[in-house]
């Protein structure tokens, strides 16, 4: 081992280190946190991180002392962020940090009949639905506005075109909505993309709230601020960056959702605790689903609100909710319409974790009724691959997760990718 390799292995040993001391004040943190609020206490309190800096600097020689003062902000800033998490836990509502963007998002049973507390209803609302959605839960938010009017269209992925777009603006114009009025979805990812992207652009833009019926709109696309609609069967290729007010979930929705669509739905929820909690994905492995579905769902709304707080305009750490996305869209092309979106992803992440990893995620995605064999034929699946609006000349980003709550990021050109994957497909199929 040279010089700079011994160097490097030490980084890493002491970075290790770091790790888990990190991780065990980030405990204590949690210990004064829950104190100080059940005492009553602000839970904020600048003036000890004054004083915990100038003692701490006393320990660190008189060279790095500027670059320690910037290391331990990190750490003061990361602390305050994490108090902030637990602070909004009583009640079940999350908050998603983006500055002036920023929105509640709000977890509870039975808040459907109580959105009118939490929205700003007195005024013009259009409601936004699908005749799939049972129409009770369009009516219960209707009726709490001042003057709603409800739009119901027709179920499925078609819906999210620019005829439906066109359809819902008009709506609006018809009514005299002006900027101060607002839309309010009631559905999945369908409705809750057309609804965001037809608000966004509205007046050069209305306020939106949105309430996920869906297992995969509760849990990831009611939040993060992409609307879009397809345009000539080419996915999600018109849209905008629009944030709701606030999203409200209701899991008790979910019990009139399809079990083929409610499994389909926290494929990603498996997706995010791959990446980013292995403690969740044990709770997957337990089996206890659907009784701790409400944890599920908070947990992985958190996974994906600290990557959008971070990458809100996915320009690097936002890929990680991409994870098994690559091989699972070239499935999803490849299947032509045979399987759902989720199952795909399910495929898809096989082949991007280590065998061992591999064995337990196999478990998880059957107890969930979720494929496990990748049936479509490989040239199809490479052929769509190739086509995918996310990939570069020649090769494309695709995450990997080696061990259950990490993720590495991998350029790779398409040849090497194809016969990895043509290695995986031989060995499982043998
Ligand atoms: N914006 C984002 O960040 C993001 C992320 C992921 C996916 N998406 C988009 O989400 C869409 C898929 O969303 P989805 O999976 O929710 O599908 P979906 O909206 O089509 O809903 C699935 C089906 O369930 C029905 N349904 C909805 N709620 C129901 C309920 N409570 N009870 C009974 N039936 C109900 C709908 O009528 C529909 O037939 C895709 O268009 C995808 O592009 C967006």
């Amino acid at each position: 081992m040279n010089k700079l390799d011994g160097a490097r292995e030490k980084i890493n040993r002491i970075d290790k280190e770091m790790a888990e001391l990190w991780t065990k004040r980030m405990e204590a943190v949690r210990e004064v946190s829950e104190y100080k609020r059940e005492n009553g206490l602000s839970v904020l309190d600048s003036s000890r991180e004054s004083e915990l800096l100038s003692r701490n600097l006393g320990y660190v020689p008189e060279e790095l002392r500027g670059c320690y003062s910037e290391f331990f902000g990190g750490t003061l800033s990361s602390s305050k962020r994490y108090q902030r998490e637990l602070e909004a836990k009583p009640d079940g509502t999350l908050r998603m940090e983006l500055g002036d963007r920023s929105y509640d998002i709000v977890i509870r049973r039975g808040s459907l009949s109580e959105a009118g507390k939490y929205m700003k209803l007195d005024r013009k609302v259009l409601v936004v639905t699908d005749d799939g959605v049972p129409a009770v839960y369009a009516k219960t938010v209707a009726a709490q506005c001042l003057g709603a009017e409800v739009v119901t269209l027709p179920q499925g992925e078609k819906t999210k075109c620019l005829e439906s777009f066109r359809l819902l603006l008009k709506a609006m114009l018809e009514r005299g909505f002006t900027r101060k009025d607002c839309v309010v979805a009631v559905g999945g990812g369908v409705i809750g993309d057309l609804a965001g992207f037809a608000a966004s652009a509205y007046m050069r833009g209305v306020d939106f709230y949105n309430i996920p019926t869906t297992t995969l709109s509760q849990i990831d696309s009611s939040i993060g601020g992409k609307v879009a609609i397809d345009l000539d069967g080419y996915k999600n290729t018109v849209g905008a960056f629009w944030q709701p007010k606030l999203v409200l979930i209701d899991p008790d929705t979910l019990s009139t959702l399809d079990r083929r669509q409610y499994s389909s739905g926290l494929a990603e929820a498996v997706k995010m605790c791959l990446t980013s909690d292995a403690e969740l994905f044990e709770i997957f492995e337990s089996g206890e689903i659907d009784s701790r579905l409400d944890e599920i769902i908070r947990r992985s709304l958190m996974i994906k609100k600290r990557v959008v707080e971070q990458d809100e305009r996915e320009s690097g750490l936002r890929k990680i909710l991409n994870f098994g996305h690559t091989v699972g869209h070239g499935i999803e092309t490849a299947e032509n319409g045979r399987l759902m979106h989720g199952e795909c992803v399910a495929l898809g992440m096989l082949p991007m974790c280590s065998e061992s990893l591999r064995e337990r995620l196999r478990a998880v995605l059957k107890s969930l009724g979720l494929p496990t064999e990748i049936t479509a034929p490989i040239e199809k699946i490479k052929e769509a691959m190739l086509h995918d609006k996310k990939s570069d000349e020649g090769g494309v980003t695709v995450v990997r997760v080696d061990e259950a709550g990490s993720f590495r990021l991998e350029k790779i050109a398409f040849n090497k990718l194809f016969r990895q994957l043509e290695e995986y497909l031989t060995e499982v199929r043998k």
